[in-house]
C-alpha cells in the first residue's frame, strides 16, 4: 500500500520542525522547515498542518524547537525556562480554539517538565524532545488501534461515507477515521469509500481523495450536498468520521457538516461512527454547548479556490469551522481502547 507522505517530523540538527505543507495539496508535495514559535503559530492556523491530532504533535514539536532555541541564546536558569515554557504554551494554544488536542499536547509538554528535578536548563531540553516524540509514537499507536478496532464493523462489499480529513494527514500515521478502512483494504477486504468534498476548505476532495487513492483504495468523490443521494441509493453501509473534541455527554465536534451527516445517517438507518483517539474526549466539558467554535475568514467561502469572487462584494458570510453532532445521533465511539457504545 502506498501511503501518503509524512505528516511532519523533527530536523533535530538544524533545530526545525519539518511539515508536509497541506495547503498545497494535490498539486504539490512540498515540505517546509520552521525554526520559530510564530511560524509554528501560522501554520497551524493557516491549515498547513490540520487535523486534531497533527496540530497537536506539531504544537509539542514547535515548543521544543523553541525551548531549544531559547536556550542556546539565552541560557536561562530553570524558573526562566519555565516562564518562557508557559508563555509559549499559551501562545500556540489560541492558534486553533476547538481541537483538543492541541491543549492536551501542550500540557504533557508542560507536566513532563514541571515534575522533574533537573540542574538545568539543558536538561529540560532533552526531556522535551523526549515528551514529543514520545506523543508522535503515541498518536502513531492509537491510531493503529482505532484502525484494528473499527476494522472488524467492515464486511466484504460495504459502502463508507466520511467527511473532512481524518486520514494519515491528520495525524502522524494512518489517521482515525481512514484507519479502519486502512486495515481492513490491507486484509484484502473490498470495499468502497465516499468523500465528501467538505466545503469551504475541500478537505475531502483535496486530502482524503488523494490519500485513499494513492493507497489504492476505491474512493468516489461528492459534493457535501449529494450525500442525501448516495445514501438514498443504498450506496452507504456505514459512516466513519474523526472528531476534534468529544463533551462528556458525547456531543462530538468534527468539522463543520458532519452534524448534517449525522443526520442524513439516522433517516437512512445507516450507523454513524465517530473515531476518537482518548486525547480528544474532554471531561471538562459537559456538552457540545460548551465548546468553542472556530470561526475563520468569510474568503474561504467567497473567494478561496476561485479565479474571481464569487459572491457579491461585502455581502455577510457565516463560516464556523466546526459542527457539534448531539450524542444520541452516534452510534458508538472508536477508540484506541475498544468501543464506546451509548448511552454516553
Ligand atoms: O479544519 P481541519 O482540517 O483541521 O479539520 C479537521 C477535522 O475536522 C478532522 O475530522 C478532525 O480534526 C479529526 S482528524 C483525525
Amino acid at each position: 500500500m502506498n501511503f501518503p507522505p509524512e505528516t511532519l517530523f523533527l530536523d533535530d540538527a538544524h533545530s526545525a520542525l519539518v511539515i508536509l505543507d497541506q495547503s498545497l495539496l494535490p498539486g504539490e508535495v512540498k515540505y517546509i522547515p520552521l525554526t520559530t514559535l510564530e511560524q509554528v503559530y501560522d501554520a497551524i492556523k493557516e491549515l498547513k498542518v490540520r487535523g486534531a491530532p497533527a496540530i497537536g504533535v506539531a504544537a509539542a514539536m514547535g515548543i521544543y524547537i523553541h525551548m531549544k532555541r531559547y536556550v542556546q541564546s539565552n541560557r536561562p536558569e530553570v524558573g526562566g525556562f519555565l516562564t518562557e515554557l508557559e508563555r509559549a504554551g499559551v501562545y500556540l494554544s489560541l492558534s486553533r480554539p476547538t481541537a483538543v488536542n492541541l491543549r492536551w499536547a501542550l500540557r504533557e509538554m508542560s507536566e513532563a517538565v514541571r515534575n522533574q528535578k533537573a540542574k538545568n536548563a539543558s536538561e529540560l531540553v532533552h526531556i522535551l524532545h523526549s515528551c514529543c516524540e514520545q506523543i508522535k509514537d503515541k498518536d502513531i499507536e492509537t491510531n493503529k488501534r482505532i484502525g484494528e478496532h473499527g476494522a472488524a464493523l467492515i464486511k466484504p462489499d460495504m459502502g463508507i461515507l466520511t467527511h473532512c480529513n481524518a486520514g494519515a494527514l491528520a495525524t502522524t500515521g494512518y489517521g482515525t477515521a481512514l484507519a479502519p478502512i486502512y486495515y481492513a483494504h490491507e486484509r484484502g477486504v473490498r470495499l468502497r469509500v465516499y468523500a465528501d468534498e467538505t466545503r469551504p476548505v475541500l478537505q475531502g476532495a483535496r486530502l482524503t481523495a488523494f490519500e485513499l487513492q494513492r493507497a489504492g483504495v476505491d474512493v468516489t468523490l461528492i459534493c457535501d450536498n449529494m450525500a442525501a443521494t448516495v445514501m438514498a441509493n443504498g450506496w452507504v453501509d456505514a459512516v466513519f468520521v474523526g472528531c476534534d473534541r468529544v463533551a462528556a455527554n458525547g456531543d462530538t465536534a468534527n468539522k463543520i457538516g458532519t452534524h448534517g451527516v449525522a443526520i442524513l445517517a439516522k433517516r437512512f438507518n445507516i450507523p454513524f461512527y465517530v473515531c476518537a483517539p482518548f486525547s480528544t474526549i474532554d471531561r471538562d466539558t459537559s456538552t457540545g454547548a460548551d465548546i468553542v467554535i472556530e470561526e475563520r475568514d468569510p474568503a474561504e467561502i467567497t473567494d478561496l479556490w476561485y479565479t474571481k469572487p464569487m459572491a457579491p462584494l461585502g455581502v455577510k458570510v457565516f463560516n464556523p469551522s466546526f459542527d457539534v453532532t448531539p450524542g444520541e445521533l452516534i452510534t458508538a465511539f472508536i477508540t484506541e481502547k475498544g468501543m464506546i457504545n451509548a448511552p454516553f
